[in-house]
């Protein structure tokens, strides 16, 4: 025999699991530029050229680099960027000595943008 009133609240607790998957599910859209703040000159990352670069793969980065979130620490700059490059995390994960992209050394102005 059928309860009514249980199918009604199953039903219901049904559609919303559905509902949470979908919002779970959604590609979060990437952003074309992120800010950080610096005391020595805030650094602007270009998300897009990065990508681009990527070759359109967000696994390069994500999450093994950086969790898709702008408010997320970075984890770079601790000992001015050596330790990051040492252990290739973070954005030294490619900008090293070595590495795909310019290292910190000598290039503080390529990142670091006084206003
Ligand atoms: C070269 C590395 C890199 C690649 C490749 C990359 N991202 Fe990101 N992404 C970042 C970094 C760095 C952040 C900021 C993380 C932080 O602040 O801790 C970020 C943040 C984000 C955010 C959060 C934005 C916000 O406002 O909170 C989203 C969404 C995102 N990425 C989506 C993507 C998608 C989708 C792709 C693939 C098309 C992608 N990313 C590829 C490095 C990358
Ligand atoms: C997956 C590798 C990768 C990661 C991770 C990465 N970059 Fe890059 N980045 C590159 C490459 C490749 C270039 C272009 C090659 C070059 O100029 O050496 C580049 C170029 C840049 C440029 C120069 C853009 C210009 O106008 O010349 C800046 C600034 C920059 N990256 C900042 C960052 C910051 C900040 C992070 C960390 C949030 C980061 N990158 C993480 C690969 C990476
Ligand atoms: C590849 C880009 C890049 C290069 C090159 C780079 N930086 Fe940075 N730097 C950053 C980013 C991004 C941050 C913010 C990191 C974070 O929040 O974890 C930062 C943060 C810092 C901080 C911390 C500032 C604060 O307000 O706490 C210092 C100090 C610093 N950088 C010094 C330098 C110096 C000195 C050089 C040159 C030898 C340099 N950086 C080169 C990207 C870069």
């Amino acid at each position: 025999m059928i309860d009514l009133q249980k199918t009604t609240v199953w039903l219901f607790l049904i559609a919303l699991m559905t509902a949470g998957l979908a919002l779970l599910g959604q590609e979060k859209k990437p952003p074309d530029k992120l800010t950080f703040d610096a005391k020595n000159g805030k650094v602007t990352f270009d998300h897009a050229a990065h990508v681009k670069s990527a070759k359109g793969d967000c696994k390069t980065c994500h999450d093994k680099l950086f969790p898709e979130s702008a408010s997320a620490p970075l984890n770079f700059k601790a000992g001015v960027h050596k330790p990051a490059e040492k252990a290739k995390t973070s954005c030294g994960s490619c900008h090293r000595p070595g590495g795909n992209a310019f290292e910190s050394k000598g290039n503080c102005a390529k990142c670091h943008v006084k206003s």
